[in-house]
């Protein structure tokens, strides 16, 4: 059989169409809709195949933090590659996984000092769950091994970090392969830093299910699911208080935190927390090739080593891949030379506001959350009413109108309805004044879309 990637004829949408299997999108509107297909990217911008210019608004999934068409970073891909292209880190090291974990350890807060590499954001959130429960059997308290999460939280598609994950609508399906020991308690959401009752939910649940059963509670920084929740001032130390006390491991999910998007190494650092235990994936390697990993306090490492099992049980082919941790340590050495952290801080105000024009411009928008390069618009019907949308109208905007007036409007951000509709906007780090200016004009013109059919739809 001859396989023809590319003959004259090669139509990609088409084969596409036909072949492809895409991520959480309906065969449908696959099938059947004017599927686009990317071809490359310059800066904070991508073009498809007849040449259309879009806005990468969300970077990617938060991932592509310093922007597309890297020569360095494919330099160093390309060079790695030439080099040693592969070889696992079971029983060796690999100079790039070792110089990236070096790396990781020197800006991570307290005491983290060790590494371990996957290939993705899931399976950075598998580890970490069969590591909290290796210490805790290095312990010898072979009862822990429930966790605690929040709910509408999104942790990954892989069966255990599915079972953390908040969102009912993605676990549905696969309820009966879901892993009974997770908890979910209330985020955030609506919570005052006088309250604080989403954090004593946590303790209220640790105490319901006896804390000796309890092996780690995880949470995102800033939760993303149900919009840009940035917690009230002090959730984090209380969290921090509660686990000490109990004995319970705290987990900060840092996959979209981690690696600059709300101006640190390590969002944690912001909130001045030392969890036990960081997951991190996307922009480690500003998504030019794929990496995750957790990061975790030496002491640990040490009791699971120093136990009876003599070894973390875990591993894959790729983890430490020598490609992708070449790529990481490229990515952090640009984030450093070119000073992006301090560049996110420095603009992260500058954003906050267009977006606050944004929601005064357009009572459509609901509320604004969010810090760093990290918003989220929340939608509804008349802000100076209060009037929410109707169920019809948000099935139609969650049901794709939305999309397309993005799409219509050339600006690539998420609209999200994960408890509410909401577009989600997280550019790449790299966004200059005149990207964000044009952002917020693709965006103010998608809105204005949406006022006259919301008006036109009651
Ligand atoms: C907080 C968080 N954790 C985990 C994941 C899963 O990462 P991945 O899609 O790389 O598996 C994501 C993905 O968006 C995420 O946002």
């Amino acid at each position: 059989m001859t396989v023809t990637a590319k003959a004259p004829t090669f139509d990609a949408a088409d084969s596409a169409r036909r072949h492809l299997v895409p991520n959480f999108t309906r065969g449908q509107a696959w099938r059947s809709g004017d599927l686009g297909v990317m071809q490359r990217g310059e800066g904070c911008y991508v073009y498809d195949t007849a040449g259309t210019e879009y806005l990468d608004g969300l970077a990617g999934l938060f991932c592509t933090n310093l922007g597309h068409g890297r020569a360095d970073l494919v330099r160093a891909a390309a060079e790695q590659m030439a080099k040693l292209a592969y070889y696992p880190t079971w029983g060796w090291a690999n100079e790039p996984a070792a110089l990236a974990a070096t790396m990781i350890a020197q800006v991570a807060p307290g005491d983290l000092s060790e590494i371990f590499f996957v290939s993705s954001g899931s399976e950075a959130v598998e580890s970490m769950l069969k590591f909290v429960r290796s210490y805790h059997l290095s312990r010898g308290e072979d009862s822990r091994y429930k966790v605690i999460s929040r709910e509408w939280s999104y942790h990954g598609t892989t069966l255990g970090a599915l079972s953390v994950t908040g969102v009912p609508r993605f676990k549905e399906p696969f309820a009966p392969m879901l892993w009974e020991g997770t908890r979910k308690v209330r985020n955030t959401y609506g919570d005052t830093a006088a309250e604080l009752a989403s954090a004593r939910a946590v303790e209220d649940m640790i105490l319901a299910e006896g804390p000796e059963t309890v092996a780690a509670v995880v949470c995102e920084p800033v939760q993303n699911g149900r919009g840009g929740l940035v917690p009230p001032d002090g959730y984090w130390q209380e969290l921090r208080r509660i686990c000490d006390r109990h004995g319970v491991l705290l987990v900060a999910d840092e996959v979209i935190g981690g690696f600059g998007r709300f101006g640190h190494w390590f969002t944690s650092e912001r909130f001045d927390v030392v969890p036990d235990v960081i997951t991190f994936a996307k922009g480690v390697t500003s998504a030019y090739q794929p990496l995750g990993g957790m990061v975790v306090r030496g002491e640990l490492v040490e009791s699971v080593w120093d136990s009876p099992m003599g070894a973390y049980l875990h591993g894959a082919t790729f983890g430490g891949h020598p490609v992708a941790t070449a790529v990481a340590v490229a990515t952090m050495r640009a984030m450093d030379e070119e000073r992006v952290l301090d560049h996110v801080r420095a603009h992260e105000s500058g954003f906050r506001r267009r977006m606050d024009q944004l929601a005064d411009a357009h009572p459509i928008v609901g509320e604004v959350r969010g810090l760093g390069y990290f918003y989220a618009l929340e939608l509804v019907a008349d802000r100076s009413t209060g009037r929410t949308l109707s169920e019809e109208q948000h099935a139609a905007l969650r049901g794709g109108l939305l999309a397309r007036w993005l799409r219509d409007h050339r600006v690539l951000i998420r609209p999200d309805d994960r408890g509410a509709t909401m577009l989600t906007v997280s550019p790449p780090l790299v966004a200059d004044n005149q990207v964000l200016d044009d952002l917020a004009d693709r965006l103010d013109r998608t809105l204005t879309t949406a006022e006259a059919w919301l008006a036109a739809n009651r």
